[in-house]
């Protein structure tokens, strides 16, 4: 008899079937036992009347592999409206060991429980609701390629071993790569322009690794980065093409995957398919007006004005994505392209989303001797240097003006559901305290 799945149960009311999963719950009610088994589709209850076959379940604990035979009935009370009545069960894989956690019920998510959260994450994942998290990211990373797959980018994988730092900064593992020093990929930046030279358009989507120090609710030391490039174009369409992404993504995931949002009540968030973009000084005069905290002047953004900022799209511009634009010239990094009719600002983006920033991108130096010019400059880089040697190759031999962006994956899955920490929207995160599971 083949294998049916719980999700196609309902297609055989009052036929014999063979099911086949994990034991997810057993319940006894007056001298009846209820089995709850969990396979990939969900949940299948098994009711044994007498419970004489649920015998050989004696001393077994949730877990165990089960194979069951039965009559499917009709009943409004389990879940999928219908159970397996007079079962045959047959015990697959015996499981003798007690979960440390309970997982028929939703995990406890709050702040101080994270961490057992994750030290149990093995078999937490087993949860229906935690699962659906990642269900909803797989369908994140699906509209991503769908979306620019559409516009004739070209998917790529490029090293994580790289002998430099693409981002510059404190935040770059360090590791003794056969006597010589090695750092971990904190992007896909120098790969991706390179890919344009080829491709004109090209994405990837794959870890990358920052030595982030602080605790933060948005920071991790690995995460999955979505990386895209796109060769000419101007600034312009880069926000159509970042403001286009999150638009495509939101309405898709809803579209995917509505059941698993349910788990979460998670509300579907108001994008336009032209999100507005607002110049840094004027989130710091409208912050500083409304808050009383002056923030003039500042050359980034505070996380309380990032908050702030969204909330105020929210409710004056019918978006709860907002660009911030107009980044001063003094905080850009060597590869971003200075504004040639604003030369105080580079020419850069930060794409927010319900209070956290989700997207950099920008546009690039495209000619090589400013760009060589600016690795001097802007970072002391030596030209010659294995980490930037081969990137500058690329603009020697011709570069279109191009621009591009990186976003993190789990930030958005994080805030397309609700979740408050981006943990929370990754399998297995890890952290300054966190190697492990
Ligand atoms: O803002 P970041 O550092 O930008 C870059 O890496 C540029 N190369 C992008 C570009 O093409 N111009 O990182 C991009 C995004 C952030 O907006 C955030 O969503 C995510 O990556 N991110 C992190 N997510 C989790 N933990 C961390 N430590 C993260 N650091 C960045
Ligand atoms: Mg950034």
């Amino acid at each position: 008899m083949p294998r049916i799945l719980s999700s196609d149960l309902q297609k055989h009311i009052n036929e014999e079937v063979a099911v086949s999963g994990w034991l997810h719950k057993r319940r006894e009610l007056g001298g009846m036992t209820f089995l709850v088994l969990r396979d990939r589709r969900g949940l299948i209850q098994i009711l044994d009347e007498k419970s004489k076959e649920v015998e050989k379940l004696d001393g077994l604990q949730n877990g165990t592999i089960l194979a069951v035979k039965g009559t499917v009935v009709e009943d409004e009370r389990a879940p999928g409206g219908v159970e397996i009545h007079e079962p045959e069960v047959t015990v697959d894989v015996p499981v003798k060991f007690v979960m440390p956690i309970e997982i028929d019920k939703p995990l406890d998510h709050k702040p101080d429980n994270l961490d057992v959260l994750f030290e149990n994450r093995v078999v937490g994942l087993r949860n229906l609701q935690e699962a659906a998290i990642f269900k909803v990211q797989d369908a994140v990373k699906q509209a991503v390629r769908e979306y620019l797959q559409g516009l004739d980018f070209v998917e790529f994988n490029s090293p994580k071993l790289l002998p430099g730092s693409t981002e510059g900064g404190a935040e770059v593992f360090k590791l003794n790569y056969f006597g010589r020093e090695a750092t971990l990929a904190q992007s896909a930046q120098f790969y991706k322009q390179i890919m344009v030279g080829v491709f004109e358009r090209a994405f990837e989507i794959n870890p990358t690794y920052r030595a982030e120090l602080s605790a933060t609710t948005r920071h991790m030391t690995e995460f999955i980065h979505i990386d895209a490039e796109m060769g000419f174009i101007e600034f312009e369409d880069l926000l159509e093409l970042m403001g286009g992404l999150l638009n495509y993504a939101v309405n898709r995931v809803w579209e995917t995957s509505a059941p698993d949002l349910e788990k979460w009540k998670a509300t579907k968030p108001v994008v336009p398919a032209k999100v507005p973009a607002i110049p840094m000084s004027e989130i710091h005069e409208k912050y500083t007006h409304e808050t009383g905290q002056s923030t003039i002047g500042e050359k980034d953004l505070r996380p309380d004005e990032e908050r702030w900022i969204c909330e105020y799209a929210a409710e004056n511009l019918r978006s709860e994505a907002v660009f911030v634009v107009d980044w001063p010239v003094s905080e850009m990094k060597f590869y971003h392209r200075v504004s040639k009719e604003h030369p105080e600002f580079a020419e850069r983006c930060d794409l927010l989303f319900r209070g956290v920033e989700i997207a950099t991108g920008s546009m690039r130096e495209n000619r090589y001797e400013v760009l060589l010019e600016q690795l001097k400059t802007k970072v002391k880089g030596n030209p010659e240097h294995p980490g930037f040697k081969y990137y500058l190759e690329a603009f020697k031999y011709g570069m279109p003006p191009h621009g591009g962006f990186g976003l993190g994956l789990e930030r958005l899955t994080q805030k397309i559901i609700g979740l408050n920490n981006v943990k929370e929207a990754t399998l297995f995160p890890r952290d300054i305290n966190r190697l492990a599971p």
